[in-house]
């Protein structure tokens, strides 16, 4: 039986022949493209994280003036105890941009969860960093997942929805604007459920000359992994940025309470890829990361405007980072 009859008139469709044959550009290659397009130019800070990236913050956060990881590591350590005490049973512990797992490590014994899952944006990173996990806390379940945490994260079937504690540590919400984090803050208070509960941790606002060290070390790893991005650029888009002839820029910008960082061109220059080009001018700078740092009550409101519950913070004896527990 005939389902249709195409009129005897019907245009035939183009054949593939008549298709240009550039390959239509993915919407992760436009949105990069299209941030290289504005002025200012700017990159996400997702693009730090490749194979080489994720190495290049594992030697900063050892550096002596990046001050955040070993005191969220402290923290961790000290309030270990208290921190399970507030959380309750914990069945499943799910760490947003788990990176080399290194964190939660400090909180399996003390939580005690039957399942742990690590998701990153970099999947073969974190799945070798879940791994060892596995390999330190044999009785204990484990998964990777890669995924870019600002859609929403689909966990493996198994992963039941009771009893969850969402883990995002190192200030990473500091990477996004207010507004981003509000919606990633109900994203991961809807990923936690009901009864559930997330611990954050966020950098505080502290001395310029702290702040600003630990973004501009003297050993020029900061400066190494700024440009990187634009070797994962060159990855993602077919681009041909020249690394070289881009400078390292961090400072803090007080009106908007955060670290900014920059590349800058040394000299004018030509940046080219599939479909595209930009021109920069000496001095042109490209927005690469923004690092805010939220005042201890500015954060807990915005928990609380998120739909978290009861908060429990804990921070250093300099008052230079909390660790905050809130629940669903
Ligand atoms: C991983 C986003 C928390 O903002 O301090 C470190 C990234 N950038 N040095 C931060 C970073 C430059 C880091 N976070």
């Amino acid at each position: 039986m005939l389902l249709s009859v195409a009129p005897a008139d019907a245009e035939a469709p183009p054949s593939m022949s008549t298709l240009p044959d550039i390959p239509a550009p993915d919407p992760e290659r436009q949105a990069l493209a299209r941030g290289l397009l504005q002025t200012p130019a700017h990159i996400s800070a997702k693009y730090f994280y490749d194979q080489r990236g994720c190495e290049l913050f594992e030697d900063i956060t050892r550096l002596p003036e990046y001050y955040p990881t070993r005191t969220e590591k402290a923290l961790l350590q000290a309030r270990g105890g208290d921190i399970a005490r507030s959380v309750g049973p914990c069945t499943s512990l799910i760490e947003l941009g788990a990176g080399n797992c290194e964190k939660v490590r400090l909180l399996l014994a003390a939580l005690q969860p039957q399942c742990f899952v690590g998701v990153d944006i970099a999947g073969p990173f974190v799945q070798a960093a879940v791994d060892g996990v596995a390999r330190e806390f044999p009785g204990l379940e484990v998964c990777a997942v890669e995924a870019d945490i600002t859609a929403p994260v689909t966990l493996p079937a198994h992963i039941g929805e009771r009893g969850r504690l969402v883990f995002y540590p190192g200030s990473s919400i500091g990477n996004f604007d207010p507004d981003q984090s509000m919606t990633l803050l109900r994203q991961m208070r809807a990923l936690a459920g009901e009864g559930g509960g997330l611990l954050i941790g966020i950098d505080l606002p502290k001395d310029l000359q702290v702040l600003e060290a630990a973004y501009n070390d003297a050993a020029g790893v900061t400066a190494e992994f700024n440009r990187n991005a634009l070797a994962h650029v060159n990855q993602c888009l077919g681009s041909d940025f020249d690394a070289a002839q881009w400078e390292h820029v961090a400072f803090f910008n007080a009106a908007h309470s955060r670290i900014e960082m920059h590349l800058q061109a040394r000299a004018e220059q030509q940046v080219r890829w599939p479909g595209g080009a930009r021109a920069f001018a000496q001095g042109e700078r490209i927005h690469t990361e923004n690092s805010y740092k939220y005042p201890l009550p500015l954060f807990l409101q915005m928990l609380t405007q998120a739909g978290f519950k009861a908060c429990k913070a804990w921070t250093d004896s300099r008052d230079w980072f909390a660790v905050i527990h809130a629940k669903t």
